[in-house]
């Protein structure tokens, strides 16, 4: 759809603003191009869906009703998912409680153990049914790509360094068996490689170690359908290497960011227009602490403004509702052809907004659910 039109069809609406606006047909449309490209070009790759990352009920609703999986990683979480009706939950994270770990234990969900605790309530466990577990390891991927930050990862246990401790003592438990390891990269980088790395270290330990595992869980850190430089295929690619080691095991991904990011828009109204010797400042009724209290300006793509190059070399922000001089959305030195009561579209920002919105200064935003594309 045009620009023009786009903005007329969202005008149309008269939705009140600052609000979400969940594109419901995009979020359906990219499930089904993943269920497609992995059953007829992958092999056994499994899409779970990071809850953590929107947790909105309608995106619920939709993957429930697609037979998602769904990636949990508090008891709060665990409990939503659970009475949703989600039927394949994973279990990660270190904020699970005792009860919902046994609780999913006994529902065959997967479980991956994050550290000692949750190993002592595993071990506790008196029952001769053979329990099944998976463990969360890490290792910092600096010495395997150039570029990454060296990272000495809080979460699971080293690979190198203490999986084997952990291998060793569990063994004594006849009644648990290991199947999973899963790993999720707590770092910024989402370049496919770090998958092919990830599951070759993990198939080499296991096969080293003679564990036979059933799972590997890459967990998230996808960036696929954003305008983004690495597509939803290029993961693909990457992880599937994984065939030339080890053709049975299954390899879960989780994916938040790169599934739920371009399925929302923000949609704020302008409502005051300052004009001062160097700079403009239009106000909108938005701010950054609806999208990310972190970033910087323009990180956000921007739609329904008309702008003219202009010879002034005059800053023009748009600028959010808090109290922050940093709350600066977008920044140009084009002349802004914009008035009060006009609309401005952030587009791509379903990930980690919603889900992190507090009450500070403002109230939640609005949400929406479109379902048509627009
Ligand atoms: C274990 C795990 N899986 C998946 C995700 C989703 O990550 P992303 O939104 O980067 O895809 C996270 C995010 O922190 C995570 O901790």
């Amino acid at each position: 759809m045009e620009i023009q039109d786009a903005q007329k069809f969202i005008n149309s609406k008269s939705y009140k603003t600052p609000c979400y606006i969940f594109k419901k047909k995009t979020l359906i449309n990219l499930l089904d191009y993943i269920d497609v490209s992995i059953k007829t070009k992958y092999h056994n790759i499994h899409l779970a869906y990071s809850f953590k990352t929107n947790s909105d009920y309608k995106v619920l609703k939709v993957l429930l009703k697609k037979n998602i999986s769904i990636e949990v990683v508090s008891k709060k979480e665990y409990k939503i998912a659970k009475q949703m009706g989600f039927k394949n939950i994973i279990y990660n994270g270190p904020a699970k409680s005792k009860k919902t770990f046994f609780d999913a234990l006994k529902n065959n969900y997967i479980v991956n153990i994050e550290n000692k605790r949750e190993l002592s309530w595993l071990k506790s466990i008196k029952s001769k049914k053979k329990i099944k577990v998976g463990i969360r390891v890490n290792f910092s991927l600096s010495n395997f790509i150039t570029d990454t930050k060296i990272i000495n990862s809080r979460f699971g246990f080293n690979l190198y360094e203490d999986l084997k401790k952990v291998l060793k003592d569990i063994e004594q438990y006849k009644n648990i068996k290991v199947v999973g390891l899963h790993y999720h990269v707590s770092q910024l980088e989402r370049m496919p490689e770090k998958f092919k790395v990830v599951i070759q270290e993990l198939l080499i330990f296991a096969k080293r170690n003679k564990l036979k595992l059933d799972y590997i869980d890459i967990g998230g850190g996808f960036d696929c359908f954003n305008n983004s430089q690495f597509t939803f295929d290029d993961y693909m690619k990457a992880i599937d290497n994984y065939k030339k080691f080890n053709k049975n095991i299954k390899i879960i991904i989780e994916p938040g960011y790169g599934l739920i990011n371009s399925c929302y828009d923000y949609l704020t109204t302008i409502v005051d227009i300052k004009k001062t010797k160097k700079t403009n400042f239009f106000l909108c009724d938005g701010s950054k602490l609806h999208l990310n209290i972190k970033s910087k300006v323009n990180s956000f793509d921007v739609d329904f403004i008309k702008e003219i190059p202009s010879k002034k070399q005059k800053e023009n922000y748009i600028v959010g509702m808090s109290c922050m001089e940093s709350d600066r959305l977008y920044l140009s030195n084009n002349k802004l052809l914009l008035k009060v009561n006009d609309k401005i579209l952030f587009k791509n920002c379903g990930a980690y907004t919603s889900s992190w919105v507090s009450n500070f200064i403002l109230k939640e935003p609005y949400i929406y659910t479109l379902n048509s594309d627009f």
